[in-house]
């Protein structure tokens, strides 16, 4: 595993984004496997820069999301769909018919994860995987649990993860409770991992998935496992790791 301490969260974002940059520039037509929540939105705007000024070119770039809320239409703001329009597709070239997310608004879960499921295998992993960190070691919406789950699965949200995540909803009853997610063996698919995390709020869990014992308790401690894992976290997140 790569670390690459950032002074804070702008630099952070800077420096992730400009490994998602090289990775479109070494190869047009490459899979990135794309994540929401706060902390990559900053490296989303750096990647828009970049196009702007006309460094980067994601016409043939396909992306596929790690999960997406069961239940919430796709025009709902806080639906992932719409997050990675909102910050992302709809503000370089992408063509949105090679952008794709677990469909939310397919009831039958069994057939919204087959169908999830086929499309990352018709990719066979991502060229880069982008993930965020939640406080409880989520990766993706993967929740810690007894075993590891391999593919797209649906899930129950943990209380905590719901109430990280009602900041974004007018009230706890409003956010979603389950959410399509790839499983471990779709993300360790992935022939390179870049996990981002800043903040203080971060720094024990980041501690505990990269130095504590591999566990489906801790989510992300399986990217131990994984050969090409590059982590850039600002100095707040690293702060209780010895580098
Ligand atoms: P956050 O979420 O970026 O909003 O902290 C991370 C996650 O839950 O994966």
């Amino acid at each position: 595993m790569r670390i690459i301490k950032a002074k804070d969260y702008a630099d952070m974002s800077k420096k992730a984004a400009a490994i998602i940059a090289a990775q479109i520039t070494m190869k047009p037509d490459c899979v990135l496997g794309l994540a929401t929540g706060s902390t990559p939105e900053g490296l989303y705007a750096e990647l828009v820069k970049m196009y702007e000024a006309g460094e980067l070119d994601f016409s043939n770039v396909q992306s596929v999301n790690l999960d997406e809320y069961k239940g919430l239409p796709r025009d709902n703001d806080q639906s992932y769909y719409y997050f990675m329009n909102h910050h992302l597709f709809s503000h370089v070239n992408i063509d949105k018919a090679n952008t794709n997310l677990p469909d939310g608004t397919i009831e039958d879960s069994e057939e919204a994860c087959a169908q999830y499921n086929a499309i990352l295998d018709s990719f066979g992993g991502a060229d880069i995987q982008l993930l965020g960190i939640g406080h409880n070691g989520h990766i993706g919406f993967n929740e810690p649990a007894d075993t590891f789950e391999l593919l797209t699965h649906c899930v129950d949200l943990q209380e905590s993860t719901i109430k990280a995540n009602q900041r974004f909803f007018a009230s706890y009853d409003d956010v979603p409770k389950q959410a399509y997610t790839m499983g471990i063996k779709n993300i360790m698919d992935a022939k390179m991992v870049l996990l981002v995390a800043n903040g203080e709020g971060k720094a024990d869990i980041v501690k505990e998935a990269f130095f504590g014992p591999v566990t489906p308790q801790v989510p992300a401690s399986i990217l131990q496992l994984h050969k090409n894992v590059v982590l850039v976290a600002d100095e707040a997140a690293l702060s209780k790791v010895e580098l």
